[in-house]
């Protein structure tokens, strides 16, 4: 790369921006959202396309950077996965419901005939799960572990995985002799009590935000999305997991085997906490956003496709990849299926030397992103940057040192290849960071030694 890298370090001071973009609004809890630092990227975009055109915003996640620059620009943003569509279009455009509307749209969750007959179908679990935590409370924790540890019921129903005949599996397997009697197995009406009943929820709550999802699905298209993302935001909020992520179900015990401190605790008040009045606020939210300009679109696509479908009516393209091992598929498959609505088949893992469900009850065809795997990655860089080029869009690229996780997690690919690969297209290509303190200039050995230190890398790739 050598005298090939102009690296220039315009580490401008967005402090007061960030301070207050802090309490900005996010979608879900999200690993790597981009809301502290749209003001730099904002600058960056805008120097590279000053034409004010089309964004086309590739690897949108929960629309942070969409949203943020669609008070300025048109945009379009792309994800492959479908939770990040809805999040994107109700962001961009949300409807702007009214109080009465809002107090409406509960009421309808709350009275919905079906979810009477899911309640129903569900009590022996609801009943049990109370059980549990009351036990637990009293000091005997067993129920509750077994709770916690036990599959869902779309397991349970599997013959080779049937529950045991304890009072757990009991009342599991007459809610599932419920749901069929009422024609609600394999039915969208109870996708997330049949998946994530009793893993990440209380079974209440799963069966209330299968109620939810079944008013967003039959709300008029201008309406679903929101009603759905507003439906994200609240299981986001409700879920029983440590940091509010959906990549594994809480674990009751530690290594040695002890029920872990504070188990009881953590419990009680998120599975205590209420969907409805969660929900409401959410929407709440959602209804006070301002709308993108212009006509804003939220794409479902890998995105090679959409640069080629998309570029024409865009003049600049901006892309934040996953840069770590850790597939974002991971860690919100929850939330895909929650929008999916079907019926996928869980992965499977050895335990004991025998194939069983995963503990996290990840759908089998979560998506698989060549960026976050070694051996792909360069070649997914290398399309980016070619497809960009040869569409004539400059581009801005996000680089996370510090992105998913506990910061730790060796990048996939670094920052010093990723300089190379976007100069075999672009010829003139600035790095930044944004750390808010100091104006620097570096040199390309300096890159590797400091890209961990920074705060945010962006990559400005001028046409
Ligand atoms: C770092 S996150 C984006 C975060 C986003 N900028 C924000 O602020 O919320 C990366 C995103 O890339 C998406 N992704 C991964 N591989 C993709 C592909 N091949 N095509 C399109 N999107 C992909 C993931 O689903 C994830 O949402």
């Amino acid at each position: 790369m050598g005298g090939k890298v102009a690296a220039v370090l315009t580490s401008i001071d967005y402090r007061e921006q960030v301070e207050q973009q802090a309490d900005l609004f996010r979608p879900i809890y999200y690993l790597g959202c981009k809301n502290s630092f749209t003001s730099a990227i904002q600058a960056a975009i805008d120097d590279v396309d000053p034409s004010g055109g089309r964004l086309l915003d590739l690897f949108a996640g929960t629309g942070s950077v969409g949203a943020a620059l669609g008070c300025r620009r048109e945009v379009t943003t792309v994800d492959v996965q479908e939770y990040s569509r809805v999040l994107c279009s109700a962001v961009l455009s949300p409807s702007a419901l009214s109080q009465a509307e809002i107090t409406n749209i509960v009421a309808r969750a709350a009275s919905n005939e079906t979810t009477k007959q899911v309640l129903w179908c569900l009590q022996p679990l609801l009943d049990h799960e109370r059980e549990c935590i009351r036990e637990a409370i009293m000091g005997d924790f067993s129920e509750l572990v077994e709770l916690l540890e036990s599959p869902p019921l779309a397991v349970h129903s599997i013959p080779e995985f049937a529950a045991p005949s304890t009072r757990l599996g009991d009342a599991a397997h007459e809610a599932i002799h419920r749901l069929h009697g009422k024609g609600l197995w394999q039915s969208a009406e109870t996708t997330v009590s049949r998946y994530f009943g009793g893993l990440y929820f209380s079974f209440i709550q799963a069966a209330m935000l299968d109620a939810l999802l079944s008013v967003a699905n039959s709300s008029d298209e201008q309406c679903r999305d929101t009603l759905t993302a507003a439906a994200l935001g609240t299981a986001s909020q409700l879920v029983n997991t440590v940091g509010k992520q959906f990549a594994q179900p809480i674990q009751p015990k530690n290594k040695s085997g002890a029920v872990k401190p504070g188990l009881v605790k953590v419990v009680q008040r998120d599975r205590s906490l209420d969907t409805l009045q969660l929900y409401r606020t959410w929407l709440d939210r959602y209804a006070r956003l301002p709308s993108a300009r212009g006509k804003s679109q939220a794409i479902r696509q890998d995105y090679l496709a959409a640069i080629g479908q998309n570029a024409s009516n865009c003049t600049v393209a901006y892309a934040d990849p996953p840069y770590t091992r850790d597939h974002y598929s991971r860690f919100y498959h929850v939330l895909e299926t929650m929008c999916l609505r079907d019926n996928p088949a869980i992965t499977k893992v050895m335990k004991d030397s025998k194939r069983v469900p995963s503990r996290g009850a990840y759908r089998e065809d979560r998506h698989q992103s060549a960026f976050c795997i070694r051996s792909a990655a360069p070649a997914a860089f290398d399309a980016l940057f070619k497809a960009t080029r040869e569409h004539d869009l400059p581009l801005v690229l996000s680089y996370s040192p510090h992105e998913t996780g506990d910061g730790t997690h060796p990048r996939v690919v670094s920052m010093n290849q990723i300089v190379e690969l976007a100069h075999a297209h672009y010829d003139r290509v600035e790095v930044c960071t944004v750390d808010g303190v100091t104006h620097n200039k570096l040199n390309s050995s300096e890159l590797t030694l400091k890209t961990r230190d920074q705060a945010e890398i962006l990559l400005k790739c001028f046409r």
